[in-house]
């Protein structure tokens, strides 16, 4: 989504260095244009760019910017295309904003000042922000009072920071339903859309509250709560590591993330898992899984399926009945949560800021149903507003595509489904004792799949030709295959579909011929058998057949297949921790074949912080 960068009181080469720096750091969210825009000698500047930041930074080697207070933005398209003129800042010699978000009034709101004589020049919902605050400040009011004012009359989900002319070395913001943090550095005062996009700059962080607004100096920031009050709040030191952010040798961040899984699942697992006694340590959470007759897990898209994968842990291992829902689904239909205290809910996200999700969590905790958020981001909005918060360890995860979240998540999961049915009675010691040990070899595990990466180009040279792919696994590789087409599919643009695979024969077998390939994700386990038959029939219609296996399932369908791709033999509870990333593997160098923007696909931002 888009994203938001300012600074009060930059060094001696001015703000616009490293705004433009801070631009590219944030471009893990996703953007189609971006600007900045600066107080310099009385007024505002602006420059802004469609496309990526190295057309920015042409344009500012032109005509550079002086000022040491700015603001500057990365833009997600969703009121009108991705040009110049609609990218952000948005504003004249008097004032610029920068905004994150919805202004779900701006129809009503631009009516109106158009009247008052205002000139719109873009398609945005933001511009009316600017001129909110123009209209106040010739009413006479002073700079902030005109910010807060034109604040006080917007509508939706927003974060807003704002220069005025009139007010130099001060940038106005607010926080209203997406998320802004404050960066306090050594002689400057940050402004960020999360505490990642301020990692370069500082790990001192102050959290705004939903409705807080405040002034932002180079010597710090004043923060007033909703109702105008001044309130104080914590300066936390974060710790996310900036030095995460380089790309540690790999071409793509995306590369560099799937290759860190063995160490991220490492860090998951031993957060929850005592490997001497080898069972899970149960976090804090706000129920207890012996009293509860219904878990609910909750997440949009890898973090959805993710879920899905889980289902199949808690149900098979705690006896615990699991609904699984898509955030956006959920909030627009009536779930019925049963007697007070028997459910509980878990949201999954890596960001802990879709606005899906987020929306899901609010409407659980409305209906006094107990909430987990299963985050990476642990100063995220939905980490502050859930009952408990149980950290997936993934570290900074900066591609669109979510790799390492995804099976940190499985791992997390995967623990507390232990914890659950020891819990609840329905998981003997060694039972758990050689589970918990089946998932510290994955670490290993995943690391030998890697090693064997380069044979996937081959595989991957194959589907680029293809039309479409098919995704098909059973169980828990249902959802695994879900991810594996939703990998496929966003970064190298490819039409994938999954299916679960005793679905085939009603539908999608339709689909097969010579030229659709299908990636069949058959573990050897207790469904093998069926899951055999079903690669048969797409045999017997001369489907080309990519098969992810282990030694027993190659040795016994191998021959069928065009490609095999061995993964090591495991229990099936661990599978779709490993299965995955071969997965994510393939989608990678088909993307890299294409040539596509890994990192940045077309149309997709890392975060989505609008409905
Ligand atoms: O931050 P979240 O986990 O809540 O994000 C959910 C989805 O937007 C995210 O998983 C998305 O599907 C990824 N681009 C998948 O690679």
């Amino acid at each position: 989504m888009c994203g938001i960068i300012g600074v009060a009181g930059a060094s001696e080469h001015g703000a616009a260095p490293p705004l433009l720096d801070g631009l590219e750091y944030l471009t893990y969210r996703g953007y189609d244009s971006c600007g900045i825009a600066t107080l310099a000698n009385g007024r505002v500047e602006r420059r802004r760019a469609a496309g990526r930041v190295a057309n920015l930074q042409a344009v500012l080697k032109d005509a550079p910017m002086a000022g040491d207070t700015g603001i500057a933005h990365t833009r997600w398209a969703t009121h009108g295309v991705p040009n110049e003129t609609n990218a952000h800042p948005h504003g004249n010699a008097e004032v610029a904003i920068v905004h994150n978000g919805i202004v779900e009034n701006f129809s009503s709101l631009r009516a109106e000042l158009t009247d008052a004589g205002h000139e719109f020049e873009t398609d945005t919902d933001s511009e009316a922000i600017a001129h909110l605050i123009v209209f106040h400040l010739r009413r006479g009011l002073t700079p902030e009072a005109a910010a807060d004012a034109a604040f006080a009359r917007l509508r939706g989900a927003f974060a807003v920071a704002a220069i005025v002319a009139r007010a130099p070395g001060r940038i106005f913001v607010v926080r209203h339903g997406c998320p802004l943090t404050i960066g306090i550095g050594e002689h400057q005062t940050w402004v960020g859309s999360d505490a990642l996009a301020l990692a370069p700059f500082t790990d001192r962080i102050i959290h705004l509250d939903e409705g807080d607004r405040a002034t932002v100096t180079a010597a710090g920031a004043s923060v007033r709560a909703v109702d105008g009050q001044p309130v104080e709040r914590p300066t936390v030191t974060s710790s996310i590591v900036p030095t995460a952010f380089g790309k540690g040798g790999y071409r793509h961040y995306m590369q560099k993330e799937i290759h860190e899984q063995p160490i991220v699942i490492g860090d998951a697992l031993r957060a929850l898992l005592d490997t001497r006694a080898m069972r899970a340590e149960a976090p804090d959470l706000p129920f207890r899984f012996a009293d509860i007759d219904r878990l609910i897990l909750v997440g949009c898209g890898t973090s959805f399926y993710a879920a899905g994968v889980a289902r199949h842990w808690f149900e098979e291992l705690a006896q615990l009945p699991v609904d699984v829902d898509i955030s956006s689904e959920f909030q627009d239909r009536a779930p019925l949560f049963g007697p007070a205290g028997r459910s509980a809910a878990i949201l999954i996200s890596q960001s802990g800021e879709t606005a899906d999700t987020l929306a899901a969590l609010r409407q659980l905790r409305a209906q006094r149903v107990p909430t987990v958020a299963l985050v990476n981001m642990t100063s995220s909005t939905m980490a502050n507003e859930a009952d408990a918060v149980v950290a997936i360890h993934a570290g900074s995860e900066i591609s669109v595509a979510s790799t390492k979240a995804f099976t940190a998540q499985l791992a997390t999961l995967a623990c507390l489904a232990l914890a659950a049915g020891r819990a609840r009675g329905k998981l003997d010691s060694e039972h758990e004792a050689r589970l918990a040990a089946e998932l510290t070899a994955v670490p290993a595990k995943m690391a030998d799949i890697l090693a064997a990466q380069n044979r996937l180009q081959d595989v991957a040279s194959d589907l680029i030709r293809a039309p479409s792919v098919l995704y098909l696994g059973r169980g828990p590789a249902a959802s695994v295959a879900r991810e594996g087409a939703l990998k496929m599919k966003e970064i190298s643009y490819i039409h994938a579909e999954a299916y679960p695979m005793g679905e085939l024969k009603h539908g999608p077998l339709a689909l097969i011929d010579e030229h659709v390939p299908t990636v069949g994700i058959v573990p050897s386990d207790p469904l093998f058998t069926k899951n055999a038959s079903n690669l048969a029939e797409v045999n017997a219609r001369n489907g080309p057949i990519i098969l992810v296996s282990d030694d027993n399932g190659i040795s016994e369908l191998g021959e069928t297949a065009r490609h095999t791709i061995k993964v090591p033999h495991s229990d099936p509870f661990v599978a779709p921790l490993l299965y995955a990333v071969p997965l994510q593997l393939l989608a990678y160098h088909a993307a890299v074949l294409k040539g596509t923007d890994v990192d940045n696909p077309r149309n997709l931002a890392k975060t989505v912080t609008v409905s």
